[in-house]
């Protein structure tokens, strides 16, 4: 890398780390991709990521959805159906992680861990709520409450949970039962930190976003989408950090991660209605190769090799059964 491409990157993750919800709407996303990483060398300790959370946070309540509504009338019903289809997994997707960091946190290992993830929790209830707004205020739903929403954006989900979801609800409901069993604790973050907000979410963010930019549509759901992504930034670096002190504590548990990944990819392609990226501007190749890229850096960072029967089962990885995070 240039010294030029390096003060670059610098200054664009500085960009993003002190962004207001208003600088969010014309942050290029891939610089806020770029800013999971930066750093990683030496991963962030618990109560700083719980300080840059202080910082960071934004009020959801903010944004002003009445330019997007304008320009969804605009676009083709296959676009909005992509669209839609995508953003479901997303609107399900923030619901049930809110829900499942309940007992993640009470198997937390350290009291700064579990300082944390309250932080998460709350930024998972508030992007649950930027869904709940998006639909209501662009797509057109009405519903009393915030079920009647989710229950109404049902028939867009591909995945139905029984893929990484339905996993992690698994996961999560073993280590409520048994909260010191680390093996479980593994599991559940390379399914939920490393794969669902680490890999899907992070590649279907930078799908959706670059299509709202290239085609200068939905300025609210940019700004609240990025300044989400910017979130998951937060939560992906804590995840890996998480699993990289683990597995120094025990390098056995390598094979944990590995199994976890296995199994996530047998049920990745598992889907009761596909999600076409073209409309959006990206082919499926394309977002197989994003998704290779990210799970690459992923496990650099935690400092872990695939054996190869997982890396080929990773090449061929459908996306069309995926969404959201
Ligand atoms: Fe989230
Ligand atoms: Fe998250």
């Amino acid at each position: 890398m240039s010294d030029s491409s390096v003060l670059r990157d610098t200054s664009a993750a500085e960009a993003v780390d002190r962004a207001s919800l208003r600088d969010m709407g014309t942050i290029p996303v891939d610089d806020v991709i770029q800013y999971v990483h930066k750093g990683l060398e030496r991963f962030p300790s618990d109560l700083e990521l719980y300080r840059r959370y202080l910082r960071q946070r934004w009020d959801v309540y903010e944004l002003d959805f009445t330019e997007d509504r304008r320009g969804w009338a605009t676009l083709d019903p296959a676009t909005q159906q992509s669209f839609l289809r995508v953003a479901t997994g997303f609107h399900h997707g923030e619901r049930q992680v809110e829900v499942d960091l309940v007992p993640l946190l009470l198997a937390m290992p350290t009291e700064e861990a579990k300082v944390y993830l309250t932080s998460q929790l709350e930024d998972e209830a508030r992007h649950t709520i930027f869904f709940d707004r998006f639909y209501r205020e662009v797509v057109g739903y009405d519903a009393p409450d915030i079920q009647g929403v989710l229950d109404a954006s049902f028939t867009h989900m591909s995945e139905t949970f029984v893929g990484s979801f339905g996993l992690l609800a698994y996961l999560v409901d073993a280590l409520r039962r048994d909260p010191e069993n680390v093996s479980l604790l593994v599991q559940a973050a390379v399914n939920y930190f490393l794969w669902i907000e680490g890999v899907l979410a992070l590649s279907v963010m930078k799908i959706t976003l670059n299509f709202c930019k290239r085609r200068n549509v939905l300025p609210a759901f940019y700004t609240g989408f990025n300044a989400t992504a910017r979130d998951e930034a937060r939560h992906v670096q804590f995840g890996l950090s998480l699993l990289h002190r683990l597995i120094h504590e025990d390098p056995r548990r390598v094979e944990d991660v590995h199994r976890t990944l296995d199994t996530l990819l047998s049920v990745s392609s598992i889907a009761s209605q596909r999600v076409r990226y073209e409309p959006l501007g990206f082919t499926a190749p394309e977002v197989t190769q994003i998704l290779n890229g990210q799970l690459a850096k992923k496990l650099e960072a935690i400092g872990v090799s695939l054996p190869d029967h997982i890396a080929a089962k990773m090449k061929t990885v459908q996306p069309e059964a995926l969404a959201g995070g």
